[in-house]
């Protein structure tokens, strides 16, 4: 039976380039996730947008001397661009600065207000004499009090991920102008978190099937005990809070950002011709995953879950399987550092699939991993030049010259090639295991151990020895080893979406490998081949060390967080 899957992808601030680090904490592990579940025939909903509103984006606005909007219009823009050239397939990538947005948040906020969950008060916030302001969160920088980063920020502390209040820093200072803010009181809404308390452990109880990392922190987050928040902010920029009195302040961007999902949703079906579908995915039978990088994990385990028990009819998230960080060369990716690598910057010179490759071989699932530039050009020519794309050249080629450009029709199928069968039936089958369990390492690693063991096959047949002899054992081996090939091409498709789409043209397979679905497709017999062309390049060693220097000579195009 049919599936439906919601998907909704962290939506990334549009204040900067997207690097490395965020394709493989989020992007790529929902759109593989997404491909799979299309190709087993399964309703996909896959949103997400540019996160637009908040102190990020006046921040970055400030330095690049623009203003917000054209800042978020800017990244917005390159974002876009991103998600076509790598691949990555949203149903809708909209943005949080759009009407259907702030109808939505306006709608949600009025449910909560009516169920009692929004409350008035008053709250000591920083304040700078030298700039005559209220200092938003990210506005006051100082010292973690739970792991003593010397450069936290008053919204959350990058090092250690927990979430903060201005106030919890030590030594705080005002970010425009280093001054040490007072303590002045403002008028705000809260949100009554604490109220969700023992509903939120009673759930996590449940959510026996997440990551232990996303699990452990939802855990002890809730054991330190549940706050208030307060969801407004003295700054202009931002969606207007529905509530008399507080036409100078702005909701705060956590607490509509994660709104999003559900305001994507109605937009999606708006634009599909049936808005009223968003409530298949949010109010019927339906699974939703939330891809997010680990600094995120609060947010969509803990506060947007207490929103939507507070909103009374909408689908909690079923798994957020949150990543660790990637890391750059064994540091952690920084633009104030200048420390990272763009995604635009990426596509300028290489193509998108050895990128998804390699970070699907080495995603930070389970702990931090590690991007090098050594390790990229490795696994692009021994793994994917050397093994797989080996295995489908030579059988392709191999073919075509002899065969007449046509697959071959093969004699009985003697017990070693029944068994190559019998182990491509078997990787499917366990490639779709994982990619239903999120284990996207396990995953890939599957597929490239069918790789190895077609090649195994083929050299052990050897067809260009046969070929002189016995013409229809060498169509017996051809046909068997373009078998495990079409087997790959499938199983690897979620990973590698425009080789694989090549590969099937190659293979003389009609249309689209999605619209084959997640099956194997049989070699038929007399189906003409295209000629092969490798489907991946080697690439000479000097581009590590190229890459490698022009990490520290890139020009920092603009901060992001992390
Ligand atoms: N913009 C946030 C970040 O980059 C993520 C927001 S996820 C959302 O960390 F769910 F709140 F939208
Ligand atoms: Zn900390």
């Amino acid at each position: 039976m049919a599936e439906r899957i919601f998907i909704g992808v962290a939506w990334p601030y549009a204040n900067g380039w997207l690097h490395l680090g965020h394709i493989a904490g989020a992007y790529l592990p929902a759109d593989i996730f997404a491909r799979y579940h299309r190709l087993k025939g399964n309703e996909v909903l896959m949103v997400s947008g540019s996160d637009q509103h908040g102190t990020p984006i006046t921040v970055q606005a400030e330095q690049e001397g623009i203003t917000p909007q054209q800042v978020v219009d800017k990244y917005h823009a390159s974002f876009l661009e991103c998600w076509q050239r790598l691949g990555i397939e949203f149903d809708l990538f909209t943005a949080t600065g759009t009407a259907n947005h702030r109808e939505t948040v306006h709608d949600l906020f009025g449910r909560l207000q009516a169920g009692g969950y929004i409350y008035e008060g008053t709250m000591p916030l920083p304040y700078c004499t030298n700039e005559g302001r209220f200092l938003p969160d990210r506005y006051v920088e100082g010292t973690c009090p739970h792991c003593q980063s010397p450069r936290a920020r008053g919204d959350q502390c990058e090092r250690c991920g927990k979430t903060l209040d201005p106030q919890d820093l030590i030594d705080p200072r005002c970010r425009i102008c280093g001054h040490l803010p007072i303590i002045r009181d403002s008028q705000h809404l809260f949100f009554r978190l604490s109220a969700f308390q023992a509903p939120l452990l009673e759930w996590v109880k449940q959510q026996e099937h997440w990551r232990p990392n996303v699990l452990n922190f939802t855990r002890r987050y809730l054991e330190d005990g549940l706050r208030d928040r307060a969801i407004t902010r003295d700054i202009s920029w931002g969606i207007p809070t529905p509530v008399a009195g507080y036409e100078e302040k702005r909701i705060y961007v956590w607490f509509e950002a994660v709104m999003g999902y559900l305001s994507a949703s109605k937009e999606w079906a708006q634009r599909e011709g049936e808005p009223e579908r968003w409530r298949d995915f949010w109010q019927g039978e339906a699974r939703s995953y939330y891809f997010i990088g680990k600094d995120n994990i609060p947010f969509h385990t803990i506060i947007w879950p207490a929103m939507i028990m507070g909103a009374g009819d909408l689908k909690l998230p079923y798994d957020v399987p949150a990543n660790e960080f990637l890391n750059l060369e064994g540091g952690k990716f920084s633009t104030s550092r200048n420390w990272a690598v763009w995604v635009p910057d990426y596509l300028e010179r290489y193509a998108p699939d050895p990128l998804r490759y390699y970070l699907s071989a080495g995603m930070p699932e389970g702990a931090d991993a590690d991007f090098s530039w050594r390790e990229y050009v490795r696994r692009n020519n021994d793994e994917l030049v050397a093994t797989y794309g080996n295995l489908v050249h030579r059988v392709l080629t191999f073919t075509y010259r002899n065969f007449e450009g046509r697959i071959p029709e093969p004699g009985p199928l003697d017990e070693q090639s029944q068994r190559l069968l019998a182990r491509a039936d078997a990787a499917l089958e366990n490639v779709g295991d994982h990619l239903a369990h999120c284990h996207f390492r396990l995953g890939i690693q599957e597929v490239m151990a069918l790789a190895q063991e077609g090649n195994r096959y083929v050299d052990a047949r050897a067809p260009w020895v046969t070929l002189r002899t016995d013409h229809q054992a060498t169509a017996t081996t051809l046909w068997t080893a373009l078998y495990a090939i079409s087997a790959l091409k499938t199983m690897v498709s979620p990973y590698l979406p425009f080789t694989t789409q090549q590969l099937h043209q190659m293979m003389g397979f009609p249309g689209t490998l999605q619209e084959a679905g997640w099956k194997i497709q049989r070699p038929q017999p007399g189906q003409p081949l295209e000629a092969p062309k490798p489907l991946f390049t080697k690439l000479e060693p000097t581009v590590v060390e190229e890459e490698t220097s022009r990490l520290q000579a890139r020009v920092n195009p603009g901060p992001t967080a992390g």
